[in-house]
Formats: structure tokens, sequence, C-alpha cells
């Protein structure tokens, strides 16, 4: 069967900036020629990366702080190109990547319910008919009509992940969504996902809990050196992992 998701010898470079060793009053003066300048070379944060993500896999992503797990996501998500290979997704994707990632922060937690359902693919009567549904959901009680700026990170964790719990996705990007919520959330979500693996849903989850990982996961690729070090069954992968971390 084709792949979902596939990814052939992918590589994302990033430029690196040095310092304005001239001062900034030349910097700004000679803007075009500066920012060359300033361009001294390339950081390579993934490294020729292939895999085949398959229908109903729920699929982890670890690795230390920097590996690549983000990026492989924002690429998934078409949020940024690869710098060489390929990439084909094969259905609709519904990415919950950094925390507040695709809110506004000087609307209200309902206006950014509608702006966030609307941008992962329901219409605005869609969003409308679950608008209750959603807040209830949320928990975020009479916040709702704040704007999100007053938000915590564990309510903006909230906001994004029941929004998402009201989608029908195809393929699910999760990026570290449960690290900042409170025990009782996190179990919610992680019953909501478990629902999502039983309806064959994709699912991409980045997580730097194993217990979670363990829990979730039908197969995990552990990134390191910007690199597929390990892609197997969680088991493997995890305890690999957490004896080369301990
Ligand atoms: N926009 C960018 N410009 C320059 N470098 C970037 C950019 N985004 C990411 N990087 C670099 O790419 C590398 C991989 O970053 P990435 O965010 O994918 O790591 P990660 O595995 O998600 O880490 P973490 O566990 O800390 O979230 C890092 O070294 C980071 O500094
Ligand atoms: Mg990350």
């Amino acid at each position: 069967m084709k792949p979902v998701i596939s990814f052939r010898n992918v590589t994302k470079s990033y430029p690196l900036y040095g310092s304005f060793t001239s001062g900034i009053k030349n910097f700004l003066f000679h803007l075009p020629t500066a920012i060359k300048e300033a361009r001294c070379g390339q950081f390579q944060a993934l490294s020729d990366i292939s895999f085949d993500i398959h229908s109903g896999e729920t699929v982890g992503f670890i690795g230390s702080n920097g590996a690549g797990k983000s990026s492989i996501l924002s690429l998934i998500a078409g949020v940024i190109q690869p710098t060489t290979g390929e990439i084909e997704v094969n259905g609709r994707v519904s990415p919950l990547l950094e925390l507040g990632a695709g809110f506004h922060f000087e609307l209200t937690g309902r206006d950014n319910i509608l702006l966030n359902g609307v941008l992962l693919g329901l219409t605005k009567a869609q969003v409308l008919a679950k608008m209750d549904q959603i807040i209830d959901y949320s928990e975020i009680g009479q916040f709702i009509d704040q704007p999100i700026r007053s938000y915590s990170s564990g309510m903006l964790a909230r906001l994004g992940f029941s929004v998402v719990a009201h989608l029908e996705p195809e393929i699910l990007l999760l990026d570290e969504m449960l690290a900042v919520g409170d025990a009782s959330f996190q179990k919610k979500c992680l019953r909501k996902m478990m629902e999502f693996r039983e309806d064959n849903v994709t699912m991409v989850f980045v997580s730097h809990s194993m217990d979670d990982v363990l829990r979730i996961c039908t197969r995990v690729l552990w990134i390191k050196d910007h690199a597929i070090f390990l892609d197997g069954s969680p088991g493997e992968v995890v305890s690999a992992y957490l004896s080369q971390n301990s």
C-alpha cells in the first residue's frame, strides 16, 4: 500500500549567521552585502533522512534537544521546505506544532478556536456548531472570552488540543503537546489519542516522555545527530535510548 508520508533523502539546512564585526551603522548602510557576509555558512538540521509512514501508524519521534524532531514535523506540515530530497504526503494534515502556533494573541480563546478550526480544515459553520463542546472540553472556563495573551502555557495547550479533539483528522501531527498540560489534561489527551489510534488516524507524535511514547506509539524513530539512528518497536527503541542517556 502507498505510504501516507514518505521522506526520500531529505536534508534541511539553515543559514548560520555571524556577528556584526563592522558595526551596526555599516551593516545598515550596506544591507544587501552585509546580510550576505553575515551568512557565514549552512547548518544541517536534518541529514539524508528517509522513511515511510503507513496509514494507521502512530509514530513517535524521540531524541535530544535540537536533534531535528520538530523540523521533521514542520516539513510534513509543509510549513518549511526541504533543502534537498523529496517529501510526499497523501492526505489532509492537521498539525499541532509549537505552543500557540496558528493562534492570534490579541484575540479571545473563543475567536482562536474559530480561527484554528478553519485553519485545520473545518468550515466556519462546523466550528460554530462544535464551539460549546470545544470550550467544555478545554475546561478554560471564563477565560475563554479573554485575549489569549493572558493564558498560561497549559491553557494554550488545552485550547489547541481541544480544537484537534473535535476534528476528524486523517494525519495528526503533535509536537510535545502534553508536556505543559496538568495531570488531568494529559490523561484526557492520551485517552483521545488512543481513540484516534483505534479509528486508524495516522499520528506523528514528538515527545520527551518515554512513558507516553510507550503507551501510544506503534513505532518509534530515534533522531540522533540530525539523522535516523534507530527505527523499530517502541519497546526496543525506547530502551536503547534510555540506556544511552542514563
Ligand atoms: N529557523 C531556524 N533557523 C536556524 N536553525 C534552526 C531553525 N529551526 C531549527 N533550527 C536548528 O535545527 C536544529 C533542529 O531543531 P529542531 O527544532 O528540529 O529540534 P528538536 O529535535 O525539535 O529539539 P527539541 O527537543 O529541543 O524540541 C537545531 O539545532 C536548531 O537550532
Ligand atoms: Mg522540538
